[in-house]
C-alpha cells in the first residue's frame, strides 16, 4: 500500500505522540518489556480493535492498525491464536443473534430495525476459550464501542464486565508474570472486579495508529503520559440523582455537582479520580511560588523525574471557592500544564496562570457572575484527589465580575446540594494554614463588565438583491429540490463526496459561494472513493449508508439503496480521498497537552484544504454528565475548562489553514442520545452557565471558531436552535461570538416516536431566533419557511440578517482557500 506523503507524515506524528493520550491506571514495574518475544494476546479488542466510535463521528480512513497487527509489526510472536480464532466464531454467532434481537425489537415497537440499531452496540457475549498462550507475557485488550443514537447500559459486557471477561482477566493476571490489561474503550467501564490486576492501561481509541502505538508503549519506545478527564468509578458510586434515560424530560438535578465536583465534595473516593494517571517513571512535585498580578493568578511548581524512564507529567491547579450565599463544589480545575519529555533526573519549572474572574460563580438572583468575599484556596497536584494547598487568595468584599441577564428559563426542581453533614469542608486545616501564603486581591483588580445586548447586523448589499426564493434557500442547507434521500443517508453534500452538507449553491452570481461541511471529530469524515462527473459534482460510490447499519436493513431496502446509488458514467473519473483517523475527543483531552491538540487540528485543517472542505463539524464539547451517554467518546471531559481549552486548541490548529473553520457543537446540554431531537434538558441557569455553557465561552474567547452548531435538544422547554437567549444574549453578546450559527441535522419531517411530548425544531422558528442555517435543508423545510413568510411569521429582514452572516463567512472561507 503506497501512502500519500501527507498520510505518511500525519500517521508518523500520531504514532510518535499517541502515547500522550494513554493513561496508566496501575503498574508493577514489569513494563515496559525488555524486548519483543512471545506474547499471549486475548480480549475482544485484540483482533477487533476499535479505532473510534460509530455514527457521524466515524472516519473512513484508508486503514488502521489493530492491536494484533501492531504487535506483529513490532516483531512479537503471538502465542494465543487458538483463543483469537475461537473468538472469531463466538463473535460472529453473537452478532447474528444481536441482529435477530434488534429485528424482533423493531417488530414489537412497530418501527424499522435500522432506526433501532443506530449507535447500538452488541454487549460482549459469554464464552469459554482456553487461556493457554505460551510465554510469560500476556495482554488482554478489553474493548467497547458506542455511538450516535444510543446510550450505554449498565449491564454485563457493556459498562460492566462480563463474567467471561472477569474470569479471563483474573486468570491471565495469575498465569503470566508480565500481564497488562489494556482498555480500548472511549467511555468508562466499571473495572471494580479487576482493579487489583498488576498493570492497567487505558489505550483508548487512537485512530489509524492504535495498534502500533500500543506496541511502542509495551516496548518503552514511548511512554504513557495521559490523565483521566472523567472520573472512572464503580457504576453504583456515580451520583444517583443525575436522572438519565427519560424519553421526554432529563432533569439535571445534580446541578453543578458533576463528576469530580460531586465525588470530591461528598468525600467519596472513586476507583480512579479525575486527573489521575501514572507513568512508567515517577515524579516529584515541589512548590515554587504563587503570584497574584491584578486578577491574574500564577502558580509555579518544579517537577522532577525521580524514576528510571523518560516521561511527562501534568501540573493541575484547582480552586476551592468560599461558600457564602452560593454553595460551592469542594474544588474546580482552574488550569493545567504539561512538562516536556523529562529524562531521569531532569526537572522543569511549570507555571499555570488564570484570571480569578474566570472562576466566578453565577448568582441567579442578581444575574451576574460573582466572587463572594472569603478565602479562595489554591490546591495543586497531579489528580483531583491528590492536591496540596499552595496558597490563598483573599477577597475582602463581594465582586461582580459580569452583569448579564437570566435567559435560560427554569427547571421544575431546585438543584441538589450536599447536606451540611455530607459535604467535605474545603477550609484549611490548622496544619495547612501554617506557612500558607495569603495574597490579598486588590479592590480595583477586577473591572465589573456589563454585557451590552445591542446586537447589530449590517445587511450585505448582494443579499439584498436575492429573491425571496433565493433568500429562503440561503437560510437552509443546499438540498435537492426533487426531494431525494440525501439527508436521510447522512450525505447531503454535493461537491465533496461524503460531506455532511453544504450551503446554497446558486448565489455565485452575487459573489456568494457555497461552503462545504464535513463531520468529525476523530478526523475528517468524507468518502474514501467517489466518482467525479463532468460538472465537477462528486458522487459517493457504493452505499453511503454507514456499513454498520446495513445488516439491519430488509433486503428490499438494501436493493433500493443500491438502486439510488450513483451509476458511474464513462465521462466520470474515479477519485480517492484518504483522511486520517485521529484519536477520539476524549483521548485527545487525556493528553492534557494543548500543543498536541492544536497539531491534531492542524492535521485536519491540512486535509480540509486538500479536499475542499470549509467547515469541519467538530470539535464536540458536550460534558460527560453521565458515563451512559453514547457519544461521550466524541466529547472531551466532565470538566468545562478542559472541554473549552481543548476545543479552542483544536480550532486554532484547524483555522491556521486559510479557508478552514471549525463548528463547535452541540450547543448545549446534549448529554443523552435517547430521543435526542425531542428531549428537554431541564437545568438551572447556574448549572447551565457554570458547567454546560462555560466550555463554549472559553472556546469562543480563545479561538473564535467560524461556526457553532446548536444541539437537537430543548433546554427548559425551548429548542436550543430556536433559543434567542442562547444564540444572541449568551453566545454573541456575552461570549463575543462573531461566526455563524447552524442547527444540528434536523431531518425533514423527522418521525416523531410515540409518546413524545415535545416537538422537533422547525426552520421558521430557527430563522426568527437568529439561527443562520437550518441544516441539512430539504424541500419540506423550504415549504415551511415559504408558508411562514406568507403568514408574516418569518420576515425578509431577519432572513437577510442571517444570510448576510452566512454570505460573509462563505466569502471569507471559500475565497481564503
Ligand atoms: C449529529 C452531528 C453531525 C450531523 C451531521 C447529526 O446527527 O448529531 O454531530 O455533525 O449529524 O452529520
Amino acid at each position: 500500500m503506497k501512502l500519500n506523503e501527507y498520510e505518511v507524515k500525519h500517521n508518523a506524528y500520531l504514532r510518535e505522540n499517541g502515547a500522550e493520550c494513554t493513561v496508566i491506571l496501575k503498574k508493577d514495574g514489569n513494563f515496559p518489556l525488555k524486548g519483543t518475544g512471545q506474547i499471549a494476546l486475548y480480549g475482544s479488542g485484540a483482533r477487533y480493535t476499535i479505532k473510534g466510535g460509530t455514527g457521524s463521528g466515524e472516519v473512513n480512513s484508508r486503514f488502521y492498525v489493530t492491536v494484533e497487527e501492531g504487535l506483529k509489526n513490532a516483531g512479537f510472536a503471538i502465542t494465543s491464536d487458538r483463543w483469537l480464532d475461537g473468538y472469531d466464531k463466538v463473535r460472529a454467532e453473537a452478532k447474528q443473534q444481536f441482529i435477530k434481537d434488534i429485528k424482533a425489537e423493531a417488530k414489537e415497537k412497530h418501527t424499522q430495525a435500522v432506526i433501532i440499531c443506530m449507535g447500538r452496540s452488541m454487549a460482549e457475549p459469554e464464552y469459554h476459550l482456553p487461556i493457554d498462550g505460551e510465554g510469560d507475557t500476556a495482554i488482554y485488550v478489553l474493548s467497547r464501542i458506542s455511538g450516535e443514537g444510543s446510550d450505554r447500559e449498565p449491564v454485563a459486557g457493556e459498562i460492566l464486565l462480563s463474567e467471561t471477561e472477569k474470569r479471563d482477566i483474573l486468570s491471565c493476571n495469575a498465569k503470566y508474570q508480565n500481564f497488562m490489561l489494556v482498555i480500548n474503550s472511549g467511555g468508562v467501564v466499571d473495572l471494580t472486579p479487576v482493579k487489583d490486576v498488576k498493570n492497567i492501561l487505558i489505550l483508548s481509541q487512537l485512530g489509524v495508529e492504535t495498534g502500533d502505538i500500543l506496541a511502542d508503549i509495551l516496548l518503552g519506545k514511548s511512554s504513557p503520559s495521559g490523565k483521566l478527564t472523567t472520573t472512572w468509578s464503580a457504576w453504583e458510586e456515580y451520583p444517583s440523582m443525575d436522572e438519565f434515560g427519560d424519553k421526554n424530560e432529563t432533569r439535571y438535578k445534580e446541578g453543578i455537582y458533576v463528576g469530580y465536583r460531586y465525588f470530591d465534595s461528598v468525600g467519596k473516593s472513586p476507583l480512579y479520580p479525575f486527573g489521575y494517571g501514572l507513568s512508567y517513571t515517577d515524579f516529584c512535585l515541589e512548590k515554587d511560588s504563587v503570584r497574584l498580578d491584578g486578577k491574574r493568578v500564577t502558580v509555579i511548581a518544579n517537577i522532577k523525574n525521580v524514576g528510571k524512564y523518560t516521561g511527562k507529567e501534568v501540573l493541575q491547579v484547582y480552586l476551592s471557592s468560599p461558600e457564602g450565599k452560593l454553595d460551592q463544589p469542594y474544588q474546580a480545575l482552574a488550569g493545567f500544564a504539561k512538562t516536556k519529555s523529562l529524562a531521569p533526573g531532569q526537572e522543569q519549572k511549570l507555571s499555570v496562570s488564570f484570571d480569578l474572574s474566570d472562576m466566578a460563580s453565577y448568582d441567579e438572583a442578581s444575574a451576574s457572575y460573582i466572587l463572594e468575599a472569603g478565602d479562595y484556596v489554591l490546591r495543586v497536584g497531579n489528580s483531583s484527589s491528590d492536591t496540596t494547598v499552595y496558597g490563598v487568595i483573599r477577597v475582602e468584599e463581594e465582586i461582580c465580575c459580569v452583569k448579564t441577564r437570566n435567559v435560560m428559563g427554569r427547571p421544575d426542581f431546585t438543584d441538589y446540594k450536599p447536606a451540611a453533614g455530607e459535604r467535605k469542608s474545603s477550609s484549611l486545616s490548622a496544619g495547612e494554614q501554617e506557612g500558607t501564603t495569603v495574597l490579598d486581591l486588590a479592590k480595583d483588580a477586577i473591572d465589573s463588565v456589563c454585557v451590552n445586548f445591542n446586537l447589530t447586523c449590517e445587511i450585505d448589499a448582494d443579499v439584498k438583491k436575492l429573491s425571496d426564493d433565493q433568500l429562503i434557500k440561503m437560510n437552509l442547507g443546499a438540498f435537492d429540490p426533487k426531494g431525494g434521500m440525501a439527508s436521510m443517508i447522512g450525505n447531503a453534500g454535493f461537491t465533496v463526496a461524503g460531506a455532511a452538507g453544504q450551503t446554497f449553491m446558486e448565489a455565485k452570481e452575487y459573489g456568494i459561494p457555497s461552503m462545504v461541511m464535513a463531520d468529525g471529530p476523530a478526523g475528517l469524515r468524507i468518502s474514501r472513493e467517489y466518482a467525479k462527473d463532468k460538472n465537477g459534482m462528486a458522487h459517493t460510490l457504493g452505499a453511503s449508508f454507514p456499513e454498520s447499519m446495513m445488516d439491519f436493513l430488509p433486503k428490499i431496502a438494501k436493493l433500493f439503496i443500491k438502486q439510488i446509488g450513483y451509476k458511474v458514467k464513462k465521462t466520470d473519473t474515479i477519485e480517492n480521498q484518504y483522511a486520517t483517523a485521529i484519536p477520539i475527543g476524549t483521548a485527545i483531552a487525556q493528553s492534557f497537552n494543548i500543543d498536541f491538540a492544536e497539531k491534531c487540528g492542524d492535521i485536519v485543517g491540512f486535509e480540509m484544504e486538500l479536499f475542499g472542505v470549509h467547515l469541519w463539524l467538530a470539535p464536540a464539547l458536550n460534558i460527560h454528565r453521565s458515563i451512559r451517554c453514547g457519544r461521550n467518546f466524541e466529547y472531551f471531559s466532565e470538566d468545562p475548562v478542559i472541554s473549552g481549552e481543548f476545543a479552542a486548541a483544536i480550532t486554532r490548529g484547524v483555522q491556521s489553514h486559510p479557508g478552514c473553520g471549525t463548528t463547535i457543537k452541540h450547543y448545549a446540554a446534549n448529554n443523552q442520545e435517547l430521543n435526542r431531537t425531542q428531549n428537554n434538558s431541564q437545568a438551572s441557569e447556574r448549572t447551565l452557565r457554570e458547567i454546560y455553557l462555560k466550555g463554549f465561552g472559553i472556546a469562543v474567547r480563545k479561538s473564535q471558531p467560524k461556526a457553532v452548531m446548536t444541539s437537537y435538544n430543548l433546554i427548559n422547554g425551548i429548542h436550543t436552535s430556536e433559543h434567542e437567549g442562547m444564540i444572541n444574549d449568551v453566545l454573541k453578546c456575552e461570549f463575543g461570538y462573531k461566526g455563524i450559527v447552524m442547527t444540528d441535522w434536523v431531518i425533514a419531517n423527522y418521525a416523531t416516536e410515540n409518546g413524545c411530548i415535545h416537538p422537533v425544531a422547525k426552520a421558521p422558528n430557527v430563522i426568527m431566533a437568529g439561527g443562520d442555517l437550518f441544516m441539512p435543508g430539504s424541500k419540506s423545510d423550504y415549504e415551511d419557511v415559504a408558508a411562514a413568510m406568507k403568514e408574516g411569521k418569518v420576515t425578509r429582514e431577519q432572513m437577510m440578517m442571517n444570510a448576510s452572516r452566512t454570505a460573509r463567512m462563505a466569502r471569507e472561507l471559500v475565497k481564503g482557500k
